[in-house]
């Protein structure tokens, strides 16, 4: 039948169609799309009891329309990047009921029991102990699991090669890793920032490390990334009193560096504790770089027990982690960068009645950590970049 466009009243008929939940013929759905990309929509039976949700990329982005097309085939590079994650850490995702490569659509659990990691920190809520834990864990078991060490080589050159996805990359090498620190019409930024954007601009040193990164994004296929690792991707909440960490949308998914993905989750991190700091609501914030990169170097050094190539020695796994640690670091401040005087900016300092102070603190941090993330060598010598003197 080719690609359709679904709208609120296919999705039952789709559902059928696609062989979900022949047995039901009243179903409820809503579409519950708030991202910039994709639509989402929610289908429920009538008596409540069960509930499916439903993402389908369109040929363009959702809120600009067509006027700004955009290939569906992100949704390809999604439905493989939760394939892998299901076979190391299916509690961390949805589960997947079913991709439609046709339509460039995937069904699966409906997770509105839990809340956006983002809206909850805005709201004033803690991390808690478990989120990033469960970060680090999740970013440590998909990196291993599709590095040289969690799978042999032959079968890692197929996993590059399917996972090639230039267009969401470009995205990324533009307004994460290169438009922020020059003049673009993408950008803009609150006008008490105007002489920190000017100053970042015309630092020469500022720009060249930030090519250094640019450039290791674009040629480091350490493994499978999830590639939009932000507070906005990660779902929290409790079941059966058991805390559920679980992470979503990983539509820009690609072979790259790891620090990408614990860089983009710790810009994050800061950036709420900076908005906490502004309001006087600091409690846990800082403790979440700390935490995750734990739960990521305890789990990765814990499966590195079960790696398939024997000649990467023990000395070369702390020479690795280190490397991890560095672009972690660097990839942290250019996402800080560029959500503040880049094309896309966070709710987290948006939303402050002056996100100026704010705005600015963040600002020297992400530069800090970019031109100094050789010399900060653990989670305490972050602190003392991040603490106010
Ligand atoms: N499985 C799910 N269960 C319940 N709600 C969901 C589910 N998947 C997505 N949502 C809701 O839909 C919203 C958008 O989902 P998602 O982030 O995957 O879409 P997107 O269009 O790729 O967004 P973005 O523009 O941020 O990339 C989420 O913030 C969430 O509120
Ligand atoms: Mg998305």
């Amino acid at each position: 039948m080719g690609y359709r466009i679904l709208e609120t009243d296919d999705i039952p008929g789709y559902l059928h169609e696609r062989g979900h939940w022949a047995d039901l013929d009243d179903i409820r759905v809503r579409e519950v799309s708030d991202g910039n990309m994709n639509r989402v929509f929610l289908a429920s039976s009538a008596d409540g009891t069960r509930s499916l949700a439903l993402k389908q990329a369109l040929p363009w982005v959702r809120v600009a329309g067509p006027s700004w097309p955009m290939n569906p085939d992100r949704a390809d590079a999604e439905a493989r990047a939760y394939e892998q994650v299901a076979k190391v850490a299916p509690d961390k995702i949805p589960a997947i009921h079913g991709y439609d490569p046709e339509n460039y659509a995937l069904v699966m659990e409906d997770m509105s029991d839990l809340e956006v990691l983002r809206t909850l920190l805005n709201d004033g809520a803690s991390y808690g102990p478990h989120t990033s834990a469960g970060i680090g864990e999740f970013v440590a078991q998909l990196s291993f699991a599709t590095s040289d060490f969690g799978m042999p080589s032959a079968d890692r050159k197929a996993l590059i090669a399917a996972s090639v996805s230039p267009e969401l990359c470009k995205i990324t090498e533009d307004v994460v890793l290169s438009e922020p620190y020059i003049e673009h019409e993408h950008n803009h930024w609150h006008e008490g920032l105007d002489d920190l954007a000017a100053e970042f601009r015309a630092d020469a040193r500022l720009r060249t490390e930030v090519a250094d990164l640019r450039h290791t994004f674009m040629t480091s296929a350490q493994a499978l990334l999830h590639g939009d690792l932000h507070t906005g991707s990660v779902m929290v909440g409790e079941r059966e009193d058991a805390p559920v960490v679980r992470v979503f949308d990983p539509e820009f998914s690609f072979v790259g560096p790891i620090g990408y993905d614990l860089g983009l989750y710790w810009a994050n991190a800061l950036v709420s504790e900076e908005r906490a700091r502004a309001l006087g609501a600091l409690s846990d914030h800082g403790d979440q770089l700390a935490l995750s990169w734990e739960a990521f170097e305890t789990e990765f050094r814990r499966l590195w027990t079960t790696r398939v190539d024997t000649f990467f020695d023990d000395a070369y796994l702390d020479r690795f982690l280190r490397r991890v640690w560095t672009e972690s670091l660097g990839f942290a401040g250019t996402e800080i960068v560029r959500r503040i005087i880049g094309f896309a900016h966070l709710t987290d300092l948006t939303t402050l009645e002056d996100p100026v102070p704010a705005s600015r603190r963040a600002l020297l941090i992400g530069r800090e950590l970019i031109v100094r993330r050789d010399e900060l060598n653990a989670p305490n010598a972050v602190r003392a970049v991040v603490q106010p003197t």
